[in-house]
């Protein structure tokens, strides 16, 4: 009963209808994106009619440019708020976000280190040429496998992520006759403010050695102290220090903080306790990004800033020499450096009822419209919004528009009404199929999550600098999609 225009009822209420259409909010995209004098999305100059000509769609459009300038800025941000306190800051890169050898390459170049966390991501890091001694090597349930080949590479660190680990890494490296380094993972209890899935160092999932006092322990040691106590007794590792990841997706530096003042409490206890220095103390990743106008992540500076004045004080308070300090981030550095590009094709409206009417119900005959975009891809290259409820957004890539906003809901080709890219998103009136749209914040967890769902291809990635775009991961084929079939 509406006009498709303004405000719709059906929208949540943190979407407001952009004052302009064709608008880029800055926050959302890599650096190096625009709209020609012809209306159309660039980078770098490129089109992205040219990039799908080239490339097909649906395609991840990454700026090397913009991931380069991330990782540096971020490493700056924390080596010049930690200088005075520990001589700067060893940056990590969580490739779990994304990861392949040209990304391996580009992080050493820019001066950072590389996370991983299973041998197919070793296999990658070792396909790149990184120094064994950059990387480290995480997961709850690293096989014999995964443990072999951090020995052979000679990584610089494995994060052991409970008792039972601890056991066998000591086993290995000393049947070996090597010497592990290890860094041990802890759960702070920190609540982290972010998906429940997404968060990490509360006590009741299946990631780290609990900080709290075991009241099955003889001695009611907590296991993280106990695992100090068995490393410490192992010849074959070298025990560097502690470690904590919180969780994903968070804006504020106060749980970051906090963890870091758990696990100096702890670490300066055990200092004493058992006369041993811990040089090393990582406190994982988990910076957050825009997904939308909305979101308002603190610059790196700031949250650096606010860890520093934490590890500052609190190694003051106890008196003893601050660790290393490392960080492992992913989605902050390459978050924002992609936008994936998809083509249009089927559209339909539905008229809903408002939000909170019931059905059918006697005298309540408003209804609103929400148009279905369907774009060529889908939950299998993004399947964050189905996991997470991840908001995202989208605008019209191919042509600018003038036509009015039209509250929209962009979903997938697969076979799941669940199967949506962008829940809630004015795009213009007039978009058509063979139009070309673009989902901004897609480099993390994205490529790294997507999969074959209905036998769709998955797509390529293609990195842009220096205003020339080049695939660094192609996209799969349908021979790709079938040679794993074995027909017997
Ligand atoms: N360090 C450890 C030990 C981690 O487990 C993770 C992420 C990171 C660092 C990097 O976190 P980041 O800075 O990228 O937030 N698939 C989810 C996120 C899972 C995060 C897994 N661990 C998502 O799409 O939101």
């Amino acid at each position: 009963m509406t006009a498709n225009t303004g405000q719709s009822p059906l929208a949540p209420g943190w979407l407001e209808v952009p004052a302009d259409l064709n608008a880029l909010h800055e926050p959302l995209w890599a650096g190096g994106v625009a709209r020609n004098d012809a209306g159309e999305l660039t980078i770098e100059g490129l089109t992205v009619s040219e990039l799908q000509r080239e490339y097909g769609t649906p395609l991840f459009v990454l700026s090397e440019t913009d991931f380069r300038a991330r990782a540096r800025a971020f490493s700056d941000a924390f080596n010049d708020a930690f200088a005075d306190i520990c001589g700067g800051v060893d940056v990590y890169y969580a490739g779990k976000s994304f990861l392949c050898t040209s990304v391996v390459r580009w992080v050493e170049e820019e001066g950072l280190r590389l996370d991983t966390a299973s041998g197919g991501e070793l296999a990658v890091a070792a396909r790149a040429g990184i120094p064994g001694a950059d990387v480290a090597l995480h997961g709850n349930n690293k096989s014999d496998g995964e443990i072999h080949r951090a020995l052979d590479m000679q990584l610089g660190r494995i994060v052991v992520d409970s008792l039972d680990e601890l056991e066998r890494v000591a086993a290995i490296a000393a049947n070996r006759g090597d010497t592990a380094k290890v860094m041990l993972r802890l759960t702070p209890g920190v609540h982290a403010h972010t998906h429940e899935f997404i968060a990490t160092a509360h006590e009741d999932q299946k990631f780290g050695l609990s900080m709290a006092p075991d009241s099955t322990d003889q001695a009611g040691l907590s296991a993280a102290e106990e695992a100090v106590a068995a490393a410490i007794g192992h010849e074959s590792i070298e025990l560097l220090g502690l470690h904590c990841h919180i969780g994903s997706q968070i804006f504020e530096p106060d749980g970051f903080a906090l963890a870091a003042e758990k696990l100096l409490d702890f670490l300066a206890a055990m200092q004493v306790k058992y006369s041993i220095v811990l040089p090393e103390l990582d406190l994982g990743g988990g910076y957050g990004i825009a997904y939308t106008p909305v979101d308002t992540p603190r610059p790196a500076a700031e949250i650096a800033q606010a860890m520093a004045a934490v590890v500052r004080s609190k190694c003051a308070a106890l008196g003893i020499s601050a660790p290393r300090i490392s960080i492992e981030p992913g989605r902050a550095i390459v978050g924002s450096t992609t936008f994936t590009l998809y083509e249009i094709g089927t559209l339909k409206t539905v008229r809903v009822d408002a939000p909170g009417s019931e059905a059918g119900g006697v005298g309540n005959d408003v209804t609103y419209p929400r148009r279905y975009v369907s774009v060529d891809g889908g939950m299998s290259d993004n399947p964050r919004p189905v996991l997470y409820d991840a908001d995202y957004s989208a605008i019209l890539a191919s042509r600018s528009s003038d036509a009015a906003p039209q509250l929209s809901r962009v979903v997938g080709k697969h076979c799941e009404s669940g199967d949506i890219v962008v829940r809630d998103v004015y795009l213009p009136e007039d978009v058509a199929a063979g139009d070309l749209l673009a989902v901004p914040g897609t480099g993390a967890y994205c490529w790294a999550l997507s999969s074959n769902y209905n036998y769709l291809a998955r797509p390529g990635v293609v990195a842009v600098s220096d205003g020339s775009a080049r695939l660094i991961v192609r996209g799969e084929t349908e021979e790709d999609l079938l040679n794993r079939d074995m027909g017997v």
